[in-house]
């Protein structure tokens, strides 16, 4: 065994697949029950976008966490694995009809509501089936996140949310629709976010809408603030347990929560990336014109980060102590954009090597594709590997 990896039990298994390390999800999980214990009237969904594995959300749902869905396929996984469904809140641009009866069928805790045509559906089907939705509204505060502009949220040119503008209006009209409860507001600026400044900024704006609310003597239950918190991709060992302490820390310094309000939170990355790795094997090492690639069994239809954002996940050869090298690490898939790192040191690695690129717990499995008609990879939690 080389490092934190258990080298000898992935011998059987097919290559490449993801390994989740239950004790670094464990001990995340507990990480945030214990600076959320610190709080009154906090409370934290899993966001199942960044990983649905079963095995995944299991571990999490045994925790007491609730669950934040996209979709009506992620309303059933966080059903199946157990999730109440008063703990699940749905979100999302583009609710299909189909997703709206499930989440009414199921008496799911909120609709995080995005636009005022969604809102009459939701009053709509709701009225055919009987059913009072609770809704809250996504109010696009207009704050910018110093992340890759593609997982930027929160700002008016993005399409999610209701903007601040318009928020009377919407809140109007939910107060006339007869089978919606106007419950709260929803808020989420972005992903991957390190700079907690980011966060006082979100806070300083929900403060000022509130003020605003109150003088028009509405009153808000539930404020929800989204996930985002980012980790630390360069040092997966040294902080594997993402800065919980700085995150709930800096909510409670700056917003102004009233004593009736509960202040909820919806964490994906933060929750899963440091305990995943997808585990690949080299199939040969080729010599260019002037570098060495490293060529993998997985590709970016196994990881799609890289190519898609220019993200960086460590990688290691976890069966070599050869000395160093530099290698460009490349996956199979015909495409030039499938390159999970250029001239990256590796210990001095040969065909059949095992490589790891490291926290790949969230958004790694989870957005995987058939391209190139390849298997989507398996994902493995600790626990189960004798
Ligand atoms: N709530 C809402 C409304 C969201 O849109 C998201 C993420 C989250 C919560 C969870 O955010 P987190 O805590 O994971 O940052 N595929 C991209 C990330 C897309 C995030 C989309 N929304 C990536 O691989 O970086």
């Amino acid at each position: 065994m080389k490092g934190i990896f258990p080298i000898d039990k992935f011998q059987n298994i097919q290559t490449p697949f993801y390994y989740y390390d239950a004790n670094v999800l464990r001990g995340t999980l507990a990480a945030i029950k214990s600076e959320v214990g610190r709080y009154a009237n906090y409370e934290v969904h899993y966001a199942v976008k960044a990983n649905a594995n079963a095995k995944v959300l299991n571990v999490i749902r045994e925790q007491g966490f609730g669950a934040d869905c996209v979709s009506g396929g992620e309303i059933a996984a966080a059903i199946r694995a157990g999730f109440p469904p008063h703990k699940i809140v749905f979100a999302g641009v583009g609710k299909a009809d189909w997703e709206i009866k499930l989440g009414l069928e199921q008496d799911i805790f909120c609709f995080n509501v995005e636009s005022v045509p969604e809102l009459e559906v939701i009053n709509e089907l709701a009225q055919k089936y009987e059913k009072v939705a609770r809704v809250a509204f996504r109010i696009n505060p207009d704050v910018g996140a110093h992340t890759h502009a593609n997982i930027t949220t929160g700002l008016a040119e993005n399409k999610f949310g209701i903007s601040m503008q318009e928020m009377d209006t919407v809140i109007d009209l939910a107060q006339k629709l007869t089978h919606v409860q106007f419950i709260g507001l929803h808020f989420h600026i972005g992903s991957q976010i390190l700079d907690m400044g980011d966060f006082v900024a979100l806070c300083n704006r929900i403060n000022e809408l509130q003020d605003k609310l109150e003088s028009r003597r509405i009153l808000i239950e539930h404020i929800n603030v989204g996930g985002g918190l980012g980790i630390d991709y360069g040092h997966p060992n040294r902080q594997a347990i993402p800065d919980f302490k700085a995150y709930f820390a800096t909510y409670a310094g700056q917003l102004k929560l009233r004593s009736y309000q509960t202040l909820h939170f919806e964490l994906g990355r933060a929750v899963v990336a440091q305990c995943g790795s997808l585990i690949t094997r080299v199939l040969y090492v080729k010599q260019g014109t002037n570098k060495k690639f490293a060529i993998l069994d997985a590709g970016m239809s196994d990881l799609l980060r890289p190519a898609l954002y220019q993200a960086y996940h460590k990688i290691e050869n976890i069966t070599s102590e050869a000395p160093v090298e530099v290698y460009d690490v490349v996956g199979p898939i015909c495409e030039s954009s499938d390159v999970f790192g250029k001239a990256i040191d590796l210990n001095g690695t040969k065909r059949g090597d095992l490589i790891a690129l490291r926290s790949a717990g969230a958004y790694g499995e989870i957005m995987a594709s058939g391209y190139n008609c390849r298997e989507l990879p398996k994902g493995y939690l600790s626990d189960e590997l004798v």
